[in-house]
């Protein structure tokens, strides 16, 4: 009943949108609305919980030990999650990672989250643990050979959440910053038809995708190929386009698999991050680059792999990961000089200046105790590169690979290496999330999931999944008859709750008339997810009235979004 009226029906639709503002004034250290400010001021912040009262606790510093500063003992419980933050400064050094540890009392060491503390001013370290296990901790905050006395801590804070708590908070998230709320405001000349008017509200494309990677397999397979297409819009191909697939003989050149898989991917509207353009691991190279010894020939034939696979999928990708691992490698640096990646995101960035350019790294988010891939050295790499002359304007993009391993993920330290790799303000994704098959293997995947969509800087997820068939035998989503297992339930039903169910809402007449006496109604305000709509207004009563409009709800339009439609018979 989709029925275009344009010659009776004159319709003039204007958005206004009313920003609620907040207040702007404190501080809340556990939630991320404000964290991605959170570097570098002259006062410790001054923070507040929204929660304050019941879990929340102040701790004081009662000891210096050497190189490290010891909080009191506090009582962890099994199953609860602990969100600590704490201003720190350093006394005469510029610049130095500070680090939070809890020390649990048989000697194991949870690192609970780092900042780059600066001299000037109070950076807020933030992070904490999700317990796995119940009984007293220590807290310490330290630097690497800094003396504790060279290190300001203050405003040590921390906030209880028990499972319900913290799911209750990313949901309030969720809320805040992937829907708005939006009002229809109708007016028409004939007050009984604004009356029985009703608005239908269907999302064509939600904004926020949840991606899965595919492989080779969907080629042979038209099951795999069907149960992939019917749920995702987005993907990323596991390794059909890295070098050591497209180029296995020098010179030999051969594209078959992932042209085939691009095609595939256009032919059924789902969009494709490319990956790899080039991998900073010396033992993923084509076998004959790693025989190569002569700086300037590999130096001919990555400018050759850059150019051939980027003019290849030119206009065809949303984003592309461009030196795959290179904080945690270095085989084109150590051949071809320091600057080897942001030279390669020179270039890059020439070839295809419109999509973020991504840095993938693993480790940054999954694993707590990382101290390669942490989120203050990812972040450190992005500035460099993007520091490298000509480089100012690129488009970056920071990909946490995000496999995780079989056991309780540590949200607190999740969140807080989130808000450090958003600090850089390019988007971040998820990119290869996974989990070993482990008993909660399905309900750690939600905590993460959510975690993720609940995070403001989080634009795009892509899991490391598929059906038997495809062999993703960690994160199975199918058995071999496609049956869903346990985590494809949870797959869909995520799937299908981000994106908005189509609404009907009806105009409430409020007889009240604008200035050229037309009667004015509204619909109750609902809460839409970001995306695009196509929306059609009916009436019952008037058969001729149905009419449909695109209408795009998004992030910048403000909270409260209101729709007026003016209706001339
Ligand atoms: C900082 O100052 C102390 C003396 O106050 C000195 O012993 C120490 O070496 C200094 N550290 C740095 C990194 O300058
Ligand atoms: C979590 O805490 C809230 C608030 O204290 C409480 O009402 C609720 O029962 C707790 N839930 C669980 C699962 O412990
Ligand atoms: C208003 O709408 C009603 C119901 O469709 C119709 O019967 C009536 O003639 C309309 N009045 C005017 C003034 O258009
Ligand atoms: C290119 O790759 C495809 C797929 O792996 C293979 O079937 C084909 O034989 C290759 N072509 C050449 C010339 O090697
Ligand atoms: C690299 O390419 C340049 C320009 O094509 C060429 O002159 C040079 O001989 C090549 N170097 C090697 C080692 O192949
Ligand atoms: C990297 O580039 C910077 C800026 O051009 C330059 O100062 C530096 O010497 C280069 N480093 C290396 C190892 O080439
Ligand atoms: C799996 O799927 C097949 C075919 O769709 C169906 O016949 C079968 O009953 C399913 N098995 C289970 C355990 O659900
Ligand atoms: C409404 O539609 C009917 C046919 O469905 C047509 O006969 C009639 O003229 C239309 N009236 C108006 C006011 O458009």
């Amino acid at each position: 009943m989709k029925r275009f009226n344009y010659g009776f029906f004159h319709l003039v639709f204007f958005l206004i949108s009313l920003l609620l503002l907040g207040s702007g004034l404190s501080m809340d250290p556990f939630s991320y609305e404000q964290s991605l400010k959170s570097e570098c001021v002259m006062e410790p912040p001054q923070t507040t919980s929204n929660t304050e009262g019941e879990g929340f606790e102040e701790l004081k510093i009662n000891e210096k030990r050497g190189n490290i500063k010891v909080v009191e003992r506090v009582d962890l419980q099994k199953g609860n999650t602990y969100s600590i933050s704490a201003s720190v400064k350093l006394r005469n050094d510029t610049q130095r990672k500070v680090g939070m540890t809890l020390r649990w009392k048989n000697g194991k060491n949870v690192f609970g989250g780092e900042v780059m503390a600066k001299k000037a001013c109070w950076s807020l370290l933030k992070g904490g643990i999700t317990a796995d296990f119940s009984g007293p901790i220590h807290i310490f905050f330290e630097s690497n050979d800094l003396a504790a006395a060279e290190i300001h801590v203050q405003n040590v804070r921390m906030q209880r959440f028990n499972k319900t708590q913290w799911r209750l908070q990313q949901d309030q998230l969720i809320e805040k910053i992937r829907k708005n709320k939006v009002r229809f405001q109708l007016s028409f000349h004939n007050k009984s038809t604004v009356k029985g008017s009703v608005i239908y509200i269907e999302q064509i494309k939600p904004s926020f995708l949840l991606g899965c990677a595919m492989n080779y397999r969907i080629l042979e397979s038209q099951t795999y190929k069907e149960w992939f297409v019917s749920r995702f819009r987005l993907t990323s191909f596991t390794n059909e386009m890295k070098w050591y697939t497209t180029e296995v003989v020098r010179g030999q050149e051969n594209y078959t698999l992932a042209d085939s898989m691009m095609n595939l991917a256009e032919e059924n509207n789902v969009m494709v991050k490319g990956h790899t353009v080039l991998w900073d691991d010396q033992r993923w190279q084509p076998s004959w680059v790693k025989r190569i010894r002569n700086p300037e020939d590999l130096k001919n034939v990555t400018l050759n792999r850059i150019n051939s696979v980027m003019k290849r999928y030119k206009g065809r990708l949303i984003a592309w990961d461009v030196m795959n691992e290179n904080v945690h490698f270095s085989y084109f640096e150590y051949m071809l000089g320091g600057n080897a990646s942001a030279i390669v995101y020179s270039m890059a960035s020439k070839l295809e200046p419109d999509i973020p350019l991504f840095l993938n790294e693993f480790n940054t988010v999954e694993y707590d105790n990382e101290r390669v891939g942490s989120p203050v050295n990812v972040k450190k790499r992005m500035e460099e590169i993007v520091s490298y002359p000509g480089n100012k304007n690129i488009k970056g993009g920071i990909g946490a690979q995000a496999h995780f391993a079989p056991k309780q993920p540590n949200l607190a330290y999740m969140r807080s290496a989130l808000d450090t790799l958003g600090s850089l303000g390019f988007p971040v994704w998820l990119t290869e999330v996974d989990m070993a098959k482990c008993p909660n293997q399905v309900k750690y995947m939600e905590e993460i999931l959510r975690e993720a969509y609940s995070h403001p800087a989080v634009k795009g997820i892509i899991i490391y999944a598929g059906p038997e068939v495809s062999g993703f035998n960690k994160l199975t989503l199918a058995d071999k008859d496609f049956n869903n297992t346990e985590a494809g339930d949870l797959i869909d039903k995520l799937l299908q709750e981000w994106q908005q169910e189509p609404v009907e809402i009806s105009i409430q007449n409020h007889e009240h008339n604008d200035e050229e006496g037309r009667i004015v109604g509204f619909s109750p305000e609902i809460s839409l997810s970001h995306g695009h709509y196509k929306v059609t207004v009916t009436n019952p009563s008037m058969k001729n009235l149905s009419t449909s409009f695109n209408l795009e709800i998004t992030k910048e339009m403000g909270h409260l979004q209101e729709v007026q439609l003016v209706i001339d018979a």
